[in-house]
């Protein structure tokens, strides 16, 4: 699989899309030119949980800000056409990391993840497609891969709704009292911990997204419309830097110690 960036310049959204979009269904229309697949990168957040003064995402990690190594993953893969990262108004780190191809800063961050990503589909509405596939990616997962992505997408493309990256649940699942004491165990049995790339194409996503509130993640917006994601097992080593022992973790990861 390539990227289908050898295709010409699209006109306005009305002219290129069958749907257009205003009355688009949150089914995708059959499309009329070969989508594309563009990389979202939400990465507005302060890390609070990181309790560090510096937000997580520009950490160094492995020689690098954790950002820069997401950035690159996408930046080569021969299937993403272009990448949009969303950062705050006020970001004061983003203008001190290279400049990498294909890639665009969105300054439109928001209070929520939920907003950011929303944000950054409105900014990038003129130069994409209805119908053109985004991957939404947490700037604090360095662990993602070329194969990953890859996987993702040849899973996914011809989903009628889309898709993500997801690990089925391995541990034994307790739900607690107010007071963490065990009040029952919850069967595993069809859990998923899900994780990003979340795939879906633009318009029936930023509409899905603008009719959620509190949202944590894409899927979530479609799951309340009666729609079906489609799970796709990602990897472990594609987890969430969140705390700051998850900090070691991903430096190995990323080190290829681990
Ligand atoms: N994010 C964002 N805009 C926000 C909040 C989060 O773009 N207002 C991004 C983060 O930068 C991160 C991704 O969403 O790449 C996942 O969020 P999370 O891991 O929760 O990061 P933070 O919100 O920064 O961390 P915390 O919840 O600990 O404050
Ligand atoms: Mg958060």
């Amino acid at each position: 699989m390539t990227a289908n960036n050898q295709r010409q310049p699209a006109g306005p959204l009305s002219e290129r899309s069958p749907s257009g979009m205003t009355g688009f269904s949150l089914i995708a229309d059959p499309p009329m030119s070969l989508p594309r697949f563009i990389a979202l990168i939400p990465a507005a957040g302060i890390g609070s949980r990181m309790g560090s003064p510096m937000p997580k995402q520009y950490a160094p990690l492995a020689g690098k800000p954790m950002i820069q190594h997401v950035m690159q993953t996408f930046s080569d893969s021969p299937l993403i056409d272009a990448i949009y990262l969303v950062v705050s108004a006020a970001d004061g780190y983003i203008d001190a990391l290279p400049a990498m191809p294909r890639t665009r800063i969105l300054r439109c961050g928001g209070a929520t993840r939920q907003a950011s990503v929303t944000n950054g589909l409105l900014a990038m509405a003129h130069d994409v497609d209805s119908d053109d596939w985004i991957l939404v990616h947490d700037a604090a997962r360095p662990g993602i891969s070329h194969e990953l992505i890859e996987k993702l997408i040849s899973f996914v493309k011809d989903d009628p709704v889309g898709g993500l990256l997801a690990l089925p649940v391995v541990d034994t699942l307790k739900r607690s009292d107010a007071h963490a004491h065990a009040d029952h165990t919850v069967p595993r049995e069809h859990l998923w911990a899900a994780q990003t790339p979340q795939m879906f194409r633009h318009a029936p996503l930023l509409s899905a997204l603008q009719s959620s509130e509190a949202i944590t993640d894409e899927a979530s917006a479609f799951e309340r419309l009666g729609l079906k994601p489609r799970l796709v097992e990602g990897s472990p080593r594609n987890f969430k830097v969140t705390l700051p022992e998850d900090m070691l973790l991903a430096e190995l990861h990323l080190k290829g110690n681990a």
